[in-house]
């Protein structure tokens, strides 16, 4: 069942989703080459508390950690480690936390130093599939048409979309109904209404989108250990249209993509 949620509701998600934009800018400041990502964790866990919030992952499921750290071929769910970040990398960095009894979830790719042209390519094509999944958050729309449009783009673009994992709904759990696919058919699916809210996170690989889980129960990675790319930004519909509580409201303004490190 899908829950609506109130205008009361919704401002608190963007005070929730607020702080773990905070997190996001601050964490990006203290990333360094050659620091683990155990380390980034240790570091998350203090500002995510800095923000009078709990990590909302931390136990989820048996999850020990705070939040997810996958690198390179690593898709999702990666487990923090002694793993030091090196140039080159494709780091994954995903954050949820809870504040007030909501729940705010977001993921951001940043390269670490110089990477390839090719790996610039597989994450701007996750940002932007999120915003043209975004733009298809209207009232009276089907699920699949916001789905079938983020496959359509990413697999233009010559990448893959990982079928296995999905976005969902959000509010007081961190997953609710409905799931939302990166792929699927237009006219299918639940349709659209204010008040709901979405956590939109395309997962994109640049080969195939088959995927391993490793022997940590957790880690995702790409059966052909290629890179991938995960974007997430927790995203309301309001009367007003879709409104990024966790990022920008537009593609163009960037919140985060430049080299790090
Ligand atoms: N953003 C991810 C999700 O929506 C993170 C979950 S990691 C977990 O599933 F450890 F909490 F499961
Ligand atoms: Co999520």
């Amino acid at each position: 069942m899908i829950s609506l949620k109130s205008k009361r509701e919704i401002e608190i998600m963007r005070q929730a989703a607020h702080r773990l934009k905070i997190v996001f800018q601050e964490l990006k400041q203290l990333i360094k080459i050659g620091m683990t990502t155990l380390e980034i964790d240790r570091q998350a866990a203090r500002l995510i508390e800095a923000q009078t919030a709990a990590p909302a992952f931390k136990g989820y499921r048996g999850y020990p950690a705070c939040i997810c750290t996958s690198v390179n071929e690593e898709v999702v769910h990666g487990i923090p480690s002694k793993r030091k970040i090196k140039a080159g990398d494709l780091l994954s960095v995903d954050i949820g936390l809870i504040y007030q009894g909501y729940v705010s979830d977001a993921a951001r790719t940043w390269a670490i130093g110089q990477v390839s042209e090719e790996a610039w390519e597989l994450v701007e094509t996750a940002r932007k599939a999120l915003y043209i999944g975004m733009s298809q958050m209207k009232a009276g729309n089907h699920l699949g048409n916001l789905s079938h449009a983020i496959q359509n783009y990413v697999e233009t673009q010559g990448f893959s979309v990982i079928r296995d994992f999905v976005g969902h709904g959000i509010g007081r759990a961190m997953h609710e109904d409905p799931q939302v696919p990166n792929f699927g058919k237009p006219g299918r699916g639940p349709k659209l209404e204010a008040g709901i809210v979405l956590a939109i996170e395309p997962m994109v690989a640049a080969g195939s989108w088959e995927v391993d889980i490793l022997e940590d129960a957790w880690t995702v990675v790409t059966r052909d250990r290629q890179p991938a790319a995960h974007y997430e930004d927790t995203i309301a519909l309001t009367e007003k249209g879709p409104e990024n509580l966790t990022g920008s409201q537009t593609c163009e303004e960037k919140d985060s993509q430049e080299e790090i490190g």
